[in-house]
């Protein structure tokens, strides 16, 4: 696969197929029950959801998918405040096996923090305890550890919670950057 060729976009309807077998196809959502009818009905509430909102992602969030050579490659699902009300949560992320380590993942990655750190300094995201190599990928694109979550999405698994931050909501970078954008109303530093 050629980086150059790589294509990220919003899911649509023509996607839905590939992405869900990608999904149903890898061992790490197996665990989590997800099957591929399971998958097909996820990515169609979340374009169904994006039609209904003009093209704005609400509680479900954006689906992004990653496209090379009229193949898809990889996705992003990720929401902008899905973390403690004001933070963007990175759910899930996956890359095609036979292209994987090639670099989609890391762009895959930015097209997502783009979005979220124009809204906040924060991204969240969970990574189950037994996946060692998402847990070093993570790292790797700047994210620490800050917390384990037991019992939380499966009995017996226990999520890391995964931060990569460029300082705290009330930061004055962070307050000037939304009164720029003209959306400071929509991140509230009454924290908690
Ligand atoms: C995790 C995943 C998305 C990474 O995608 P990818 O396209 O292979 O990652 P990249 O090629 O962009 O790698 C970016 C960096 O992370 C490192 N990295 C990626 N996977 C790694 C692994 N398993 N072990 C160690 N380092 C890893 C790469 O070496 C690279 O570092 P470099 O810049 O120094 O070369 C992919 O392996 C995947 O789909 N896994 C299955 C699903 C999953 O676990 N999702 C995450 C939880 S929702």
């Amino acid at each position: 696969m050629s980086p150059a060729s790589l294509r990220i976009r919003r899911l649509r309807a023509t996607d839905i197929d590939p992405c869900a077998r990608l999904i149903a196809a890898d061992p790490l959502w197996k665990r989590y029950h997800i099957t591929l009818a399971r998958a097909r009905r996820l990515l169609q509430e979340v374009l169904a959801a994006t039609h209904r909102g003009g093209g704005r992602t609400g509680g479900t969030g954006e689906f992004a998918v990653a496209h090379s050579g009229g193949q898809v490659v990889g996705f992003i699902w990720f929401r902008l405040d899905g973390t403690f009300h004001h933070s963007g949560y990175v759910r899930w992320i996956g890359v095609a096996r036979n292209v994987r380590g090639h670099g989609v993942g890391a762009k895959l990655m930015a097209y997502a923090e783009r979005k979220i750190f124009a809204r906040g300094p924060n991204v969240f995201l969970m990574v189950s305890a037994f996946n060692t190599g998402a847990q070093k990928f993570y790292k790797r694109l700047g994210y620490a550890e800050i917390g384990a979550v037991p019992n939380y999405a499966i009995r017996g698994i226990t999520e890391r919670l995964f931060r990569k931050t460029r300082g705290p909501l009330s930061a004055p970078a962070i307050r000037a950057g939304a009164r720029r954008r003209r959306s400071a109303s929509r991140i509230s530093v009454s924290v908690p």
